[in-house]
């Protein structure tokens, strides 16, 4: 009831892991594999090793958490051991695995995309991190013309599908979406966090991260969410992937009558566990179910009225 083919691709079910969570090892993404995600998004990773900041790297607020990471992580090329290591057994049990990239320009894009394609079903382009520094993330996906080269260079550099990830914190979003569309997305993931926001502790006196500002995920960021998928579903015709604030299938449907035809967990696994994934499916299943609806049926329909 809740397969879904996108990009070519068949999917078990439309409720994916999203980027920068429980990523970072193989172990971890076969966790995930196991609490029923239909895909699973691993950590953004570049062509060289990163630290990311120092801690603190994250903060819990009203209504999500403040992140700040830096996109740490190994490298590509050592990356690719923690997936390869798990390809097998993501086939096996019909998991599709989306690698998530970062570079400071078009040509890093595509060398890291050319390294992790041969392990990877789809490439997610993160032209969105609002807090990675100069040249990278949303410095990138703020620019129409620049999201464009990237997601051109990569086009061209891989076989495999690939997916823009857009950042909310821009004038007109459906700018960024025609860019990276006419770049040759084939699909496209909204919306990376919102921000970057800052939290001081009034006893220090300080800013709380190291970086002191960082993105702003959970809850809190759901309606802007809402309203980025809307406007990008009513400007291009690719598959939109949502993301945001997801912790129930109310969220889930809610994402998918605005045009989403799959939608990103993340902080979502701190509010009611791993197995979310399989709460999600359930919830959504049910609400089809009690409606008379299939999937297909839903997936846009607020654009009706
Ligand atoms: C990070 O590693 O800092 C988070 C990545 C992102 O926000 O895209």
């Amino acid at each position: 009831m809740l397969k879904i083919n996108i990009c070519g691709i068949d999917f078990k079910n439309p409720v994916f892991l999203a980027a920068g969570i429980m990523g970072e090892t193989g172990g971890a993404l076969k966790r995930i594999a196991n609490s029923g995600a239909g895909a699973l998004c691993t950590k953004s990773v570049g062509i060289e090793k990163r630290i990311g900041h120092r801690n603190p790297t994250m903060i819990e607020v009203e209504g999500g958490f403040l992140n700040a990471m830096g996109l740490p992580n190994p490298g590509v090329k050592e990356y690719i051991k923690e997936i390869y290591e798990i390809k097998d057994y993501l086939k096996r049990n019909g998991v599709k695995l989306i690698g998530s990239i970062y570079g400071k320009n078009p040509q890093e894009f595509s060398k890291v995309a050319e390294i992790m394609e041969p392990y990877v079903d789809l490439i997610e382009l993160n032209i969105s991190c609002p807090h990675a520094g100069e040249g990278y993330g949303a410095q990138i996906g703020q620019d129409p013309n620049l999201s464009n080269r990237v997601v051109s260079s990569v086009r061209e550099s891989v076989d495999i599908p690939i997916i823009a990830k857009l950042t909310p914190n821009v004038a007109d979003i459906k700018e960024i979406a025609k860019a990276v569309v006419e770049g040759g997305a084939d699909a496209i993931t909204a919306i990376n966090t919102l921000g970057p926001g800052m939290v001081i502790d009034i006893k220090t006196k300080k800013p709380i991260l190291s970086n002191k500002f960082g993105g702003m995920s959970g809850k809190a960021i759901k309606p802007i969410a809402i309203r980025n998928i809307y406007d990008i579903y009513s400007v291009v015709d690719v598959p939109i992937i949502g993301v945001g604030g997801i912790t129930t299938g109310e969220d889930a449907i809610e994402f998918m009558l605005a045009g989403a035809s799959a939608i990103q967990v993340g902080t979502g696994i701190y509010y009611r566990g791993y197995d979310i994934f399989y709460k999600i499916c359930g919830e959504i299943e049910e609400y089809l179910i009690e409606n008379n609806l299939k999937l297909k049926d839903i997936i846009g329909r607020a654009h009706e009225f």
